[in-house]
């Protein structure tokens, strides 16, 4: 047990994916996996540990934004070891050429801030995804059919943004979309030796201000983990 996390030590496996919302880590698990146990319940943030074509997988929800999910994934990492963690998350669109539904692989995010910020001060850390990973979850999109775009996101701190300059800074600079934890994961990552990758569904637009129905987010959401543990397992 953790402060955050109530499973006992075997209890989560070495592979973790990591969706923001705790009532999606269960969805996935009683629509993926097999014997789907609750592992974790402590402030709601549900994670399940079953098993995927004999490969055993949990599902933990991060909850959202960066502080968040690096309470998780800390746990995760220094506590119960995990090795491979995967974000399944959505984000907003911010390129003409990424419409809703697209797949974003994030080969790196850029941020104004991280909870590692600390660490590295006056650095601008390039945070990056596992190329194995990455190149796994390319291949598993192909098999399904599915191009996905390939390239940086933002993570922001806030949803709320006030910033249109600096997100026409970012479109500029060919920023695919943004949403509000991958660059953390990939820092943690980074520092423990660990493979990360971020999947993410455009499920709203910057632009255009469109957004998907919750029932076309479901089945975005299950491409993901689709994509998620065929990458892992690879
Ligand atoms: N902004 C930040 N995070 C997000 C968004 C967004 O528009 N959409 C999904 N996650």
């Amino acid at each position: 047990m953790t402060i955050h996390i109530g499973a006992e030590k075997g209890q989560i496996a070495g592979t973790v994916l990591l969706p923001g919302d705790p009532y999606r880590a269960k969805w996935a698990a009683e629509t993926f996996l097999e014997a789907p146990e609750l592992v974790n319940e402590t402030r709601g943030m549900l994670g399940y540990t079953g098993t995927w074509r004999g490969n055993r997988v949990t599902v933990q929800g991060s909850g959202m934004g960066m502080p968040s999910l690096s309470i998780y994934v800390n746990e995760l990492i220094r506590d119960y070891d995990a090795q491979t963690l995967i974000r399944i998350g959505s984000c907003g669109g911010m390129q003409p050429h990424v419409a809703l539904r697209d797949i974003i692989l994030a080969m790196t995010s850029s941020t104004i801030s991280t909870p590692s910020s600390g660490i590295f001060r006056e650095l601008n850390f390039a945070p990056v995804a596992d190329w194995g990973l990455l190149r796994a979850a390319y291949s598993a999109c192909e098999d399904k059919g599915i191009v996905p775009h390939m390239g940086g996101i933002y993570s922001s701190d806030v949803f709320y943004d006030e910033r249109p300059d600096l997100n026409a800074e970012m479109v500029r600079h060919g920023i695919l979309g943004v949403e509000m934890e991958a660059a953390e994961l990939y820092a943690l990552a980074a520092r423990y030796g660990r493979r990360a990758l971020a999947i993410l569904t455009v499920s709203d637009h910057l632009d255009t201000g469109e957004a998907l129905p919750s029932q076309d987010r479901e089945q975005s959401f299950g491409d993901m983990v689709e994509i998620a543990l065929n990458a892992a397992f690879a």
